[in-house]
């Protein structure tokens, strides 16, 4: 078996380890051929790697990092001989491990790869390719393609959603899902809303007038204490504030930004920024987000300047304190906050304490 093409085209690889039915390369050039060749830049995932061949046959056409997920120690020593005799090792990472298991993690890492590829041996049932497919889907940037092989055509039912194409190559089935490419413009306004302020509003109105969509996520900020209001009754104040808003949803977040922002179709996130003193923090969140999620976009609105003095922490304390923070929050939503946050003074007890 050798490289078909691209930067080690040519290189042999290691003999097959026992047990292991590699594509070959007659259906590996057709395969690729379909998949347009050569890539530019992007991430591959090979699952039941065996030899490596196709995550490797990725990275010669283009591709800028390989994941390889590989039961058998000894055929992971194969894939890692081959990475280095096209001198691919250190755009590669070798994952031994359970498919299912180990793609889990993947999704709750929040990885993104723009091609996957799984060659199940024989012995794998279907059933289980059933079961990981909707997982690749959350894995799959946007355009990007899983190449699922097997020994009759198959599972494209599985995900009625993604378009699906199966060839035939001699004995070999080969289906590509590919996934979608959002159309329409999402955007993610994510915060703690603890509570929605005058500020908050302004800033949704003026990113549901630039998006096709804005999803308020209503969301937990692990580096500050645990809000007064339950999440969806700051859910609730919201949906009050912005029900003039036809194209704003409110929706709770939970964990991670980037992976809400998947499940939603955005890759647009936006965030108001009151003075120079937000920007340290909200630039240190968008790039740990980009780390997270490579086509993820921060974009940042302006505060108006009546608001830029403005926090929910303000108000919070404010009303805790018993005063009016009138004109701070919108009007429809006044009584409630200042009822909701009011903590009233403890006085001393009747037993003089
Ligand atoms: O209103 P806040 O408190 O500034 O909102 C912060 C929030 C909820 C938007 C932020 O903490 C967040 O995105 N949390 C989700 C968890 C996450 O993705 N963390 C990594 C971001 S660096």
């Amino acid at each position: 078996m050798r490289i078909v093409a691209g930067e080690a085209r040519g290189i042999r690889l290691a003999p097959v380890p026992e047990g292991v039915r590699p594509t070959t390369d007659r259906v590996r050039e057709a395969l690729f051929n379909s998949l347009g060749q050569f890539f530019d830049g992007g991430e591959v995932l090979d699952l039941y790697a065996g030899t490596g061949a196709l995550g490797i046959e990725a990275l010669s056409r283009g591709c800028d990092g390989a994941t390889f997920i590989e039961k058998s120690g000894r055929t992971a020593a194969v894939i890692l001989e081959n990475l280095g005799r096209a001198r691919f090792e250190r755009r590669a990472e070798i994952i031994r491990g359970d498919v299912r298991g180990e793609v889990e993690r993947l999704v709750r890492e929040g990885r993104e790869y723009h091609l996957i590829f799984a060659d199940p041996p024989y012995r794998i049932a279907q059933s289980e390719i059933g079961e990981v497919l909707p997982l690749l889907m959350k894995l799959l940037a946007p355009g990007g393609r899983i190449v699922v092989e097997s020994g009759d055509s198959l599972v494209a039912e599985q995900i009625p959603s993604a378009k699906v194409v199966s060839r035939r190559y001699g004995g070999t089935v080969v289906t590509i899902f590919e996934g979608s490419v959002p159309t329409m413009n999402v955007a993610i306004c994510p915060g703690s809303f603890d509570p929605v302020t005058s500020g908050h509003l302004d800033v949704i109105r003026r990113a549901s007038a630039l998006f096709d969509h804005v999803v308020v996520a209503v969301g937990h900020n692990t580096r500050k204490k645990t809000s007064k209001l339950p999440a969806d009754d700051r859910a609730r104040l919201i949906e009050k504030v912005t029900k003039p808003l036809d194209n704003v949803s409110v929706e709770i977040m939970e964990g991670l930004l980037v992976n809400f922002a998947r499940e939603q179709g955005a890759r647009v996130v936006v965030k108001g920024l009151r003075a120079g003193s937000d920007f340290e923090a909200e630039f240190q969140q968008a790039q740990l987000n980009r780390t997270l999620y490579s086509d993820f976009e921060t974009v940042f609105i302006m505060a108006a300047a009546e608001h830029s003095f403005l926090s929910s922490s303000a108000v919070r304390e404010i009303a805790s304190l018993g005063g009016s923070v009138k004109g701070l929050v919108p009007e429809n939503i006044l009584e409630t906050v200042q009822s909701s946050y009011y903590e009233p003074m403890e006085r001393p007890g009747s037993d003089g304490r």
